[in-house]
């Protein structure tokens, strides 16, 4: 069987990326603009980025790390907290710059700490969005500490998720950085309102990748990687082309020494080859058919934006991962450090 050498796709987007701030940006931009038209901005900064005029300020420093002659596009979101207003809702909408709104519950993640004690807090925001049709972009999983940390997304859908749909039934939500089979199916079988993103690990790796030989802390985020029959769920959705489920690497840089810790931070880095990477496991899948429509159509249409125009062209063409890239003063080891990715962008 003679298989393909070459993949060109429509200039796809990023709909979940972590760029971090400061002296971090030059080092993380261009990898992402490189690869993708325009990307999803998480607001998790310190502090997070909570209103309107912090996000076109933030903006601002990004497009600064944009290399000469690129061009890359940041689609900026806000983070929402307990005291979010219903009017920093409409400045957002109004700047023409916000494209999100991010619920983090308080402690469930990496600078998660001013994230939403409880989503009735936030229901004035939340009607908000609906009206102003402004997506909500999650991060599904629960935190009470008698959740098991393997169910806290399937936890989460079921006690939060899905009675605040019930109360918000015109609200644009996005499922993020899904792991498990029941997110799958729950955005699967929701209607037009929902979509989730899908990082390249989750489709790559299932959970013994964390214990490969001893612990791998550069395969720790969060959520975590599930069982394999999840992965395996979670591809299959992606391997039938549904419409609703699209590219979003969660791609998240820490410096080596906060990973490679007694305590290690959540997030892996994979902006360095992040379509490289997703032509990977589709290919595995016998699903590439689909990669076009996960990386560059489906984002667009959820989120109501025109698609890019031109291309972007994958070859067949193995390349070793550097072990590690610089990180302002620092260093981050991204995904498959010191291994081969078969796909190589023109
Ligand atoms: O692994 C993760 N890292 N998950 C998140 O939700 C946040 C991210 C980060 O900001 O490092
Ligand atoms: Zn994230």
């Amino acid at each position: 069987m003679t298989s393909v050498q070459t993949l060109t796709l429509r200039h796809p987007d990023d709909w979940h990326l972590h760029l971090r701030d400061g002296d971090a940006l030059p080092a993380v931009v261009p990898h992402t603009a490189q690869r993708f038209a325009r990307a999803i901005v998480m607001p998790n900064l310190k502090p997070p980025v909570t209103t309107t005029e912090q996000a076109l300020a933030y903006r601002s420093r990004i497009l600064a790390a944009v290399p000469h002659g690129a061009a890359f596009t940041p689609l900026m979101t806000l983070y929402l907290t307990d005291d979010t207003t219903a009017d920093e809702i409409h400045r957002a909408r109004d700047s023409g710059i916000v494209h999100g709104v991010k619920l983090y519950p308080a402690g469930a993640t990496t600078h998660s700490d001013a994230g939403v004690t409880h989503v009735r807090h936030t229901y004035a925001a939340l009607e908000a969005m609906q009206q102003a049709g402004l997506p909500l972009l999650v991060h599904g999983e629960a935190t009470d500490a008698d959740v098991d940390v393997f169910d806290r997304e399937a936890v989460f859908i079921e006690r939060t998720l899905a009675p605040l749909m019930k109360d918000f039934p015109g609200l644009k939500i996005v499922l993020e950085h899904i792991t498990t089979a029941d997110a799958a199916a729950f955005v699967r079988e929701g209607g037009e309102l929902l979509g989730a993103t899908v990082t390249p690990q989750h489709i790559l790796m299932n959970r013994n990748a964390l214990f490969q030989g001893g612990i791998r802390p550069h395969h720790y985020c969060l959520p975590v990687l599930k069982r394999e029959r999840h992965r395996q769920a979670i591809m299959d959705v992606l391997a039938e082309g549904h419409a609703r489920f699209f590219l979003g690497t969660d791609s998240a840089p820490h410096p080596r020494g906060a990973k490679e810790s007694a305590c290690g931070c959540a997030g892996i880095y994979s902006a360095h080859a992040a379509l490289e990477l997703y032509a990977e496991a589709f290919e595995a899948a016998g699903a590439l058919r689909h990669l076009e429509a996960f990386a560059s159509l489906n984002g667009p249409r959820f989120y109501g934006l025109p698609v890019n125009e031109g291309t972007l062209t994958l070859v067949r063409d193995a390349w070793e991962v550097p072990a590690a890239y610089p990180l302002g003063k620092d260093s981050v080891v991204p995904l498959r450090a010191g291994t081969h990715i078969a796909w190589r962008l023109k």
